[in-house]
């Protein structure tokens, strides 16, 4: 198929490029590298334009010349701290681009997206596991414009037929050690990343963000999903869309919770390695506890994560940011 891939050059997008090109995909990559890598690109085998998503004219023309039959849209911001402080990067960056994006997108006459979402749509669960029908909340401006976009693809799937899907990550790890892809993001807040850099001596500490929650160990629990099994539940929904399958949202994580103190716990273990640990306040609009039900996933797309181990989560990205 002919996949237009916008974020192609960041973290989970570039992991995201080498899946589709194994999988014979005809790729074009939008980014304007404004927080992804050049160098994470491949050097050969796909399209690339470095140019903003909201930048119509560029994107509409490059969508026409290569015949773009499909968008995954990963180009975001991510930062749920920044997104509270600087909401208008959010309004402006995450939503306001992909208005722009998917007015292209039906110009050129695509048929199908799939979004990069986020848990955040749900804000504080009321429930856990959190199932797709759990109401959606959100707590910050991330998490607002990502459900804002996921219900103009609705609005836009009734009105023109255009088939989505919007695939809601819990939290995304590790690395594809086979392409050597590694996490960069500046300024990193993510904890695997953190944890392995404090092994590498990178950094002097990790500081645990609160062990006061109401969890057996009091730090916060997360649902850690493998990079690879993310592509590969991407690839999944191409197909399922492509099939005429139904639109809609769908978890991506393995089901099980890991605490912060388990994480350094396993990373410890894994790289061999001393990792101070501070303890600190607890940051802003941390939920205690998030964790996805799968069950959507494995019904409608067949896909379940198989790199389900928080260790091989762990040691994949060690393998990486250790190399
Ligand atoms: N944490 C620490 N110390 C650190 C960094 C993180 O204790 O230095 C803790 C956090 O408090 C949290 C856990 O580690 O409990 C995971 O934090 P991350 O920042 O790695 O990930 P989040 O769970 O905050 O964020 C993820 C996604 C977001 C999404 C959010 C939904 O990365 O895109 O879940 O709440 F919005």
């Amino acid at each position: 198929m002919r996949v237009l891939v916008t974020g192609g050059a960041g973290y989970v997008g570039s992991h995201m490029v080498r899946a589709l090109v194994r999988a014979k995909h005809d790729v074009l990559v939008v980014d304007d590298l404004s927080a992804g890598h050049a160098d994470a690109l491949p050097p050969s085998g796909i399209e690339f334009l470095q140019a903003q998503v909201s930048d119509a004219p560029r994107v509409l023309a490059a969508m026409r010349d290569h015949g773009t039959e499909a968008i995954l849209h990963f180009a975001s911001r991510i930062q749920v701290g920044e997104s509270v402080v600087d909401p208008r990067k959010y309004y402006t960056g995450n939503l306001a681009a992909a208005v722009s994006l998917f007015e292209s997108a039906l110009d050129a006459g695509v048929k199908l997206a799939v979004l990069s979402s986020t848990a955040a749509v749900y804000g504080d669960p009321v429930r856990v596991p959190i199932d797709e029908e759990h109401p959606t909340a959100p707590i910050n401006p991330y998490g607002e414009t990502k459900l804002a976009i996921e219900r103009m693809l609705g609005s836009y799937g009734r009105a023109y037929g255009l088939r989505w899907a919007a695939l809601r990550y819990f939290n995304a790890a590790g690395a594809d050690v086979q392409s050597g892809l590694d996490e960069r993001h500046d300024p990193e807040t993510h904890l695997v990343p953190i944890v392995l850099d404090a092994a590498l001596g990178r950094r002097d500490h990790v500081t645990i963000f609160g062990d006061d929650y109401d969890t057996p160990d009091g730090t916060c629990i997360r649902d850690y999903v493998h990079v690879v099994d993310l592509c590969d539940a991407h690839l999944a929904a191409l197909e399922h869309l492509q099939r005429g399958g139904e639109s809609g949202a769908i978890n991506l994580g393995t089901g099980a919770g890991h605490s912060v103190a388990e994480v350094v716990d396993v990373a410890r273990r894994v790289t061999g390695r001393t990792i101070r640990v501070e303890k600190g306040p607890r940051r802003a609009g941390d939920p205690p506890r998030l964790v996805a039900s799968v069950e959507r996933a494995a019904r409608v797309l067949g896909w379940r994560a198989r790199r389900a181990t928080l260790e091989q989560i762990v040691r994949d990205a060690w393998t990486v940011r250790s190399a």
